[in-house]
């Protein structure tokens, strides 16, 4: 098979590493790759935004299967216009995949469907939101109803906060169309866990869980990031918990979107809070988790490729899943200054003896590679320094004597990651 994988973080290197492993995997090409991509996948000079080009070299290289990593792709449709092209893809249409890109939406599926999530109302007008926020009291939490890179979602402590939030979307319009709607929800204490579950049309697979940090510095201090590292599995999803997370949030969920008319296929990755009073859901999105991602794929044993085209075709009924008895952690080294503004192009040096580490591997997320042939930081977060081991806390310690062989004066990492095991 000729594969397509679209995207290029840390997230996409996993996917290609995996994919690239599978004896059904001829040719593998990404699109737009990165510079550690491009060791496993010929890389096309494509942005995963590009509908139209990415349709079109589907075509052109006579590509037999897409898998798409990121939700603004998603979100824009690329699953709806390679269906048209008869392109068989792992990820859901755009009606599908409003479960992520509209929080209104997907609160509204979550309502109808009996899923338990947090109470909430939609605003449009900032003064009726003000009341509200008045009335409700804090902590409370405010989310710009569509997708705002991660950045949409302000967890007031106090009122003033809340206040202010609502007014930066609805009157400044900080996040422009995103946030001219608001959800407004109630404030939900407890772990948060990532829970992944693959699709077809016809049913649903639990694939596996993890947690990652999303604050940027240690101690969960400082502002709000895509993700600073993840280990899987998470020890509070035990077999009981799973089936109960099936049942009670998943499975309401697909058979809602399916009485919707827009049946979701791919991989639903369930934001869950595990609350005194059992699991609520924060957030769906359509996708893999990035750095989640990266702690799953290396504990899986399964085909990866067979797996994903297994839910693109609705035979997802007949393959079994299976995993390595391992742990991984990942560890996310970013560019001083992320998630605020950063510099590009700095050298990083000593990503091979990192991964001399026994079975650690360095997954690149934002890399380049200069006129000299450096590896180079290319974005905000640049790589993700993962280990699987037998154990939690020994994959912890593997991931951490590898971040340690790479020199890049200009990055940074959390030196708490899994932290919490
Ligand atoms: P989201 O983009 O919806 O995942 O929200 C980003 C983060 O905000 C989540 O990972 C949670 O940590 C937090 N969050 C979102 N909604 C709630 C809620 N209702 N209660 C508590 N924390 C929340
Ligand atoms: N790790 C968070 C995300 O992928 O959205």
């Amino acid at each position: 098979m000729k594969v397509l994988v679209v995207g290029g973080g840390g997230r996409e290197h996993a996917l290609c590493v995996g994919i690239s492993k599978s004896p059904l995997c001829q040719k593998l090409y990404c699109a737009p790759g990165n510079a550690g991509i491009a060791a496993v996948a010929t890389c096309l000079p494509i942005g995963a935004e590009d509908i139209p080009a990415l349709v079109a070299a589907a075509q052109e290289q006579a590509i037999d299967f897409v898998v798409i990593g990121p939700d603004k792709t998603i979100a824009l449709g690329l699953a709806d216009r390679l269906a048209e092209a008869g392109i068989p893809c792992f990820g859901p249409s755009q009606a599908a995949g409003r479960i992520e890109s509209s929080k209104s939406f997907m609160k509204d599926v979550c309502t109808k469907a009996g899923v338990p999530t947090a109470r909430y109302q939609r605003f449009t007008d900032a003064s009726a939101a003000h009341a509200y926020v008045k009335a409700e009291g804090a902590p409370i939490v405010i989310k710009a109803d569509g997708l705002a890179a991660g950045k949409g979602v302000t967890v007031a402590r106090t009122i003033p906060e809340a206040l202010a939030a609502i007014d930066d979307a609805l009157v400044e319009r900080i996040f422009g169309e995103s946030g001219a709607s608001l959800v407004i929800e109630e404030f939900m204490e407890g772990e948060e866990v990532s829970f992944f579950v693959l699709c077809d049309r016809q049913g649903a697979k639990f694939f596996a869980s993890a947690q990652d940090h999303k604050a940027a510095y240690d101690g969960d201090k400082g502002p709000n990031t895509g993700g600073m590292g993840a280990y899987s599995p998470a020890p509070v999803i035990d077999k009981e918990m799973e089936e109960r997370v099936m049942r009670e949030i998943i499975q309401p969920t697909l058979a809602e979107l399916q009485k919707r008319g827009c049946p979701f296929t791919g991989v639903l990755y369930a934001g869950l809070m595990m609350t005194k009073t059992g699991p609520k859901i924060v957030e769906f999105n359509a996708r893999f988790g990035d750095p989640e991602t990266q702690v799953m794929l290396p504990r899986l044993k399964s085909d990866l490729l067979a797996l994903l085209y297994a839910c693109s075709k609705d035979m997802l009924d007949g393959v079994e899943l299976e995993w390595h008895d391992s742990a991984a952690v990942t560890v996310v080294l970013a560019t001083r200054g992320y998630p605020g503004a950063y510099g590009k192009g700095s050298i990083i040096r000593g990503v091979e003896a990192a991964d001399t580490v026994p079975d650690a591997f360095v997954y690149h997320a934002g890399t380049a590679r200069n006129s000299a042939g450096d590896l180079t930081a290319n974005g905000g977060r640049v790589l993700c320094v993962t280990a699987p081991a037998p154990t939690l806390s020994l994959a912890k310690k593997r991931a951490y004597e590898a971040v340690d062989h790479i020199d890049w004066p200009e990055g940074f990492c959390r030196r708490d990651i899994g932290g919490r095991l």
